[in-house]
């Protein structure tokens, strides 16, 4: 079980470096996560192609537009195969409840999540937009909708994990980026947590990038933290 909380995000733009790395790790102790840039510039084959070494995929496009059109872009995904989906929760109850129908509706049926307040954003770029809550009730706000909409979870930062399961379900699920391994390094991440800790904190998945594929012994690593999650 905790084997598989590892999801590796395949933050390469070039294929020659994103094979060399993909085929030192087992596609049975990890799940990867392709966001926009890897899918523009390289589309389907990419995930065909992940499929075909043994791989699930998180396809992260964070879909946000119109219900209808945010229906039809999901369905495509699921036909592609994936194992997680995502849309952005500000895109409004009809949109997250198209989305859920989406996969109601398709033979394949990825786990679906909603982004709420895109990390990234201050307080300040919060206010900015014209959201009234302070940023972490309005992530919270926004957790909870996608509950209602039926949803199975959200991405958030690991701090909020907990918070997020108080206010909505246990089983509603929390994935979360912002892992190190120490707090040695942190790249360009501010609130950052240990897999040991995020995982005691409520996350269910967790989004690892740099920390693995800047690795040179990227298998050795991924082993590291899953011995480490199985005391948990
Ligand atoms: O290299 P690192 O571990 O920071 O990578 C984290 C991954 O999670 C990146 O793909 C990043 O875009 C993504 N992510 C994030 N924070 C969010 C949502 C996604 O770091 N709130």
């Amino acid at each position: 079980m905790t084997a598989n909380k590892i999801i590796i995000a395949l933050d390469f733009n070039n294929l020659t470096e994103l094979r060399q790395f993909v085929a030192q790790i087992n596609p049975q102790q990890c799940r990867l996560k392709v966001g926009k840039e890897l899918f523009t510039a390289y589309g389907p084959s990419i995930i065909q192609e992940l499929h075909s070494l043994g791989f699930e995929v998180f396809l992260d496009l964070k879909f946000h537009d119109i219900p209808n059109t945010v229906y039809k872009a999901i369905r495509v995904a699921a036909d592609l195969g994936v194992w997680m989906v995502n849309v952005h929760a500000s895109g409004g109850r009809e949109m997250l409840v198209k989305a859920r129908q989406a996969i109601e509706d398709s033979n394949h049926k990825p786990l679906l999540i909603a982004v709420t307040i895109l990390t990234s954003l201050s307080s300040e770029a919060v206010t900015e937009i014209g959201y009234s809550l302070p940023l972490q009730e309005q992530a919270i706000h926004l957790a909870k909708l996608s509950y209602e909409c039926g949803l199975d979870g959200v991405v958030c930062s690991a701090h909020e994990a907990d918070l997020i399961k108080s206010a909505t379900d246990a089983d509603f699920l929390t994935v979360t980026p912002g892992i190190r391994l120490s707090d040695a390094k942190t790249d360009d991440q501010t609130r950052i947590m240990t897999p040991i800790n995020a995982v005691k904190n409520g996350a269910d998945y967790l989004v690892i990038g740099r920390p693995i594929t800047q690795s040179a012994e990227p298998q050795q690593v991924l082993n590291q933290i899953n011995d480490s999650l199985v005391k948990v």
